[in-house]
């Protein structure tokens, strides 16, 4: 595996396979590139399914074992089964979706060799759950999750952003999953720097602490350092980018943009490498270079140096 210059294995990739989505979540962060678009526009420029699997390829030679396919919604593209199915067998193969789809094809998916499966739902009450996503789909989304449950994709988490519209909501989703075997969930720190909204923020440290004391046991899983709250029958994850100083230090994933764009933090966009007609020389080269460039987003990882230049703060080098 390859390690960056703060110590970090690169041990999975994140690929938004579209920005396309038939959702308009109040505060979508687009996988880092903010809103480059309308919801449904036409389809521009997507990675073909051999663009992604030439890829997924090249990386397996360098020991990346986890495949996390994003998009927008990446259940628009038909040929998701067949990226599926073509991805080595060697890695592990998740999907993040809104869920409108699962019914259907959640056992298409399963039988292509998905694993597992994330799915949005910031609250259990329709209303706000209309009013967060500007879409009637709460049925679907709800019959979503049940069809991957049955297709036997294991674990269904449940993805709900914490802020200003669902804070109230979050004791009743917990409870959820403590009674649906199967199911769990990660409450998600709202990242306000694309949304333009910050105003939306709320403290996620109030929500550990409510954990803390309602939770059986608690652990800290290795990727991102993120902290594991065992509540009854279900478990409960806080994605915490922001407020988690141990956040960053402990990423272990490099992405691709639906476009074949390859980049070393979800939230950076100053070092993207274009893949499309790249042969897989060139990929494994700007792989590498990806890699040795990463950078940490949240944290004081760059400091200036006495030319006023940006250097890697040495504190940080192999934490
Ligand atoms: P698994 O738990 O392994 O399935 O991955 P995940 O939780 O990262 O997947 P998912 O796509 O469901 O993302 C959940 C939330 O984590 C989303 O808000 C992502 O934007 C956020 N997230 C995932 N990886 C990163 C990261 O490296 N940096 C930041 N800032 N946020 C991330
Ligand atoms: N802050 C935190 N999480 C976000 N997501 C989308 N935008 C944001 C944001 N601004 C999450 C959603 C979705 C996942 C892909 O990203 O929960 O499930
Ligand atoms: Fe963005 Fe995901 Fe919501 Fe679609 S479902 S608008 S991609 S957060």
């Amino acid at each position: 595996m390859l390690v960056d210059d703060f110590g970090r294995e690169v041990s999975g990739v994140r690929i938004s396979l579209t920005d396309r989505c038939n959702f308009d979540c109040v505060y979508c962060h687009n996988e880092g590139l903010g809103d480059t678009r309308g919801p449904m526009d036409p389809a521009e420029e997507e990675m073909t399914a051999d663009d992604v699997v030439r890829f997924l390829e090249v990386v397996e030679e360098f020991g990346v074992e986890k495949v996390k396919f994003t998009g927008g919604e990446p259940m628009l593209r038909q040929d998701l089964e067949e990226i599926i199915e073509r991805t080595p067998d060697s890695m592990e193969t998740s999907l993040t979706t809104n869920g409108t789809f699962l019914p259907g094809r959640a056992e298409a998916l399963k039988a292509a060799g998905l694993s597992r499966v994330n799915v949005s739902q910031d609250a259990l009450d329709p209303e706000a759950f209309a009013e967060i996503t500007k879409s009637g789909a709460y049925d679907k989304v709800m019959e979503g999750v049940q069809a991957a449950l049955d297709a036997g994709l294991d674990p269904v988490k449940l993805n709900m952003v914490v802020f200003e519209h669902t804070a109230g909501y979050v004791e009743e989703m917990v409870d959820h999953v403590a009674e649906n075997p199967g199911l769990q969930l990660q409450l998600i720190e709202y990242m306000p720097e694309l949304t333009g909204r910050p105003e939306w923020n709320i403290d996620i440290q109030r929500v550990h602490d409510w954990l803390e004391e309602k939770a059986d046991r608690v652990e800290t899983r290795d990727m991102h350092h993120r902290r594991r709250y065992f509540v009854g029958e279900g478990m409960v994850e806080i994605v915490d980018p922001v407020e988690n100083e141990d956040f960053c230090a402990n990423c272990h994933r490099v992405r691709v943009t639906h476009k074949g764009f390859l980049k070393g933090c979800l939230n950076r966009n100053d070092d993207l490498r274009p893949m499309g007609e790249m042969s897989r020389a060139e990929i494994r080269e700007a792989y590498r270079e990806v890699v040795e460039n990463r950078v940490p987003y949240y944290g004081e990882y760059l400091v200036r140096d006495d030319d006023d230049e940006w250097v890697i703060n040495e504190e940080y080098i192999g934490a």
